[in-house]
């Protein structure tokens, strides 16, 4: 009990006087290692009566947990003396440059999609999504594209399944959105779309086009050119100007494509084709359950990858999916612009 008392004041002492962290380590091991002072009065509990060893055990087991106590101090006390004196030493210069960080920049057609949406969004459009994979109908028959309807040469299709396809267009999801909502329908759908072409400068397999539907007790051709003009001007700055030619779509009638102008596009001189409209065919919208004696609108569609190469003088479609930082941090000053 004496020599318990004796090793508890020396250690406690010296966990208070302990300077350094290697300090403290010697004392743990002076004191709680194997070898260490309580190590032996442990194996002295073998010397004393059967009657005195659960009292000594005991006592030991006290002193221990205080000694561990003082020398765990003893650690946060040194830790933050320890930071303080590097600190006044200059140890840590604060004129060093810092780590670099990179910022990422957005994508091409990122940049496209987001200015497609945010120049329509004040007109009451919300986004849409629908699936890549999807079933026929959708994709063609209610668009009024059956079977055997020759405009299906235009979509070189993969087809996943017998009646599944890779979607050829954005259009399929015109379809999803009128049969689960009701007029007025207000939304564009962005997205990847995918057509059996061979990868080349103007040519993808897979590519990307938004879609936009307005469908009214009266959403009238008017509207219809309103609305690209919106967008051309969100797109290609106030100067853009539009020009409608006819045209022909099985799912709209009249079909018209749209051409754009303005002084910001590099090729600004002349019109530039950049989108299919027209106002929504009758049998389309029977097909998914609305009364085109009550209800008519217009759709639009255009090829995100065609107006990103337009607007930034993009030469080979393949720039955008290759992923050349050269290239990608072009765009870093663009963000949200
Ligand atoms: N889906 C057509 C295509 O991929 C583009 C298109 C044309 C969409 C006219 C439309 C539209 O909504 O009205 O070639």
């Amino acid at each position: 009990m004496e020599e318990l008392k004796r090793i508890e004041k020396t250690a406690l002492t010296r966990a208070k006087k302990a300077r350094t962290s290697q300090d403290v380590a010697q004392l743990r091991a002076e004191i709680l290692g194997k070898k260490g002072a309580l190590g032996t009065a442990m194996r002295s509990l073998g010397d004393v009566s059967p009657e005195e060893r659960p009292k000594l055990g005991a006592r030991i087991n006290e002193v221990k947990s205080r000694i561990e106590e003082a020398l765990d101090e003893a650690v946060t006390r040194i830790g933050v003396a320890e930071r303080d004196s590097a600190l006044a030493s200059g140890r840590y210069d604060v004129t060093l440059p810092g780590r670099r960080m990179y910022p990422g920049a957005p994508h091409a057609l990122r940049l496209i999609e987001d200015e497609v949406v945010r120049s329509l969004t004040p007109l009451g459009f919300t986004v849409a999504t629908g699936p890549l994979v999807e079933h026929d109908w959708y994709n063609f028959e209610a668009l009024n594209m059956p079977q055997d309807h020759p405009a299906r040469d235009m979509h070189d299709t993969f087809f996943v399944g017998k009646n599944t396809v890779l979607r050829t267009h954005t259009s399929n999801t015109q379809i999803r959105t009128m049969l689960t909502r009701q007029p007025p329908v207000r939304v564009l759908a962005p997205g990847m779309v995918f057509r059996k072409d061979n990868l080349d400068a103007t040519h993808s397999p897979v590519f990307h086009q938004i879609e936009g539907l307005w469908i009214d007790e009266r959403a009238t051709f008017a509207d219809l050119k309103g609305v690209l003009k919106t967008l051309a001007i969100g797109l290609f700055g106030p100067e853009a100007q539009i020009r409608l030619r006819p045209s022909f779509f099985p799912f709209t009638e009249p079909s018209v494509e749209v051409d754009v102008r303005s002084p910001m596009l590099k090729k600004g001189l002349g019109w530039l084709e950049v989108l299919g409209a027209g106002m929504v065919h009758p049998a389309v919208l029977e097909y998914v359950g609305y009364d085109p004696e009550k209800v008519q609108g217009f759709a639009f569609g255009t090829g995100i990858e065609r107006l990103a190469m337009l607007k930034y003088g993009i030469d080979d479609i393949r720039l955008l999916y290759e992923n050349d930082l050269r290239f990608a941090n072009q765009f870093a000053s663009r963000a949200g612009s």
